[in-house]
């Protein structure tokens, strides 16, 4: 039975291999290279539930322009969708000093589009895919 959370980082970039196709058709050439190595040096962090998981880049530890955090991958185990397991990390990572904010993502389709606007991520540019969606958080 998958258990993220029992899994090392080396591990969940194995995962992604062999599951890449359920995120994208077009996969980088440096894939999974670019994430094994994103891991090593701390500019990715893996965050984890024993069903869903996700991959990040921390706002502080890249050199991106504005700086900006960003979502490389959330998967939640196909037994296990639909109840709200993406929701609670996603709303984690927002809260996650670690990680910082903005966080950007790009993603592909009007579900995945539809899903991370019901978590405050607004799109922006045109309406081509993959999509580019930010959030940050509101001034109170
Ligand atoms: C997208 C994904 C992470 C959602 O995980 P989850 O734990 O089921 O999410 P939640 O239960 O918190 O929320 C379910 C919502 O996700 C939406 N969703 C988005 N993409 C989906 C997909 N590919 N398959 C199923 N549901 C999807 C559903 O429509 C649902 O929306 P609703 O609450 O308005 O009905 C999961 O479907 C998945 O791992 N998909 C494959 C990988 C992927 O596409 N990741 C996102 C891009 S990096």
């Amino acid at each position: 039975m998958t258990d993220f959370k029992s899994m090392d980082d080396d591990e969940i970039v194995s995962f992604l291999a062999q599951h890449i196709d359920e995120f994208t058709d077009e996969v980088s050439p440096d894939f999974p290279r670019n994430i094994r190595l994103g891991l090593r040096s701390g500019h990715l962090v893996t965050r984890k539930q024993e069903k869903t998981f996700a991959v990040v880049a921390r706002n502080c530890r890249v050199s991106y322009r504005p700086p900006h955090a960003e979502l490389v991958f959330l998967y939640t185990d196909p037994t296990a969708r639909g109840h709200g397991q993406a929701s609670t990390l996603l709303e984690q990572i927002k809260d996650d000093p670690i990680i910082g904010f903005p966080i950007k993502l790009l993603c592909c389709g009007d579900q995945r589009r539809h899903f991370f606007e019901k978590h405050g991520f607004i799109k922006t540019g045109d309406d081509d895919e993959p999509y580019e969606m930010w959030y940050s958080p509101v001034a109170s």
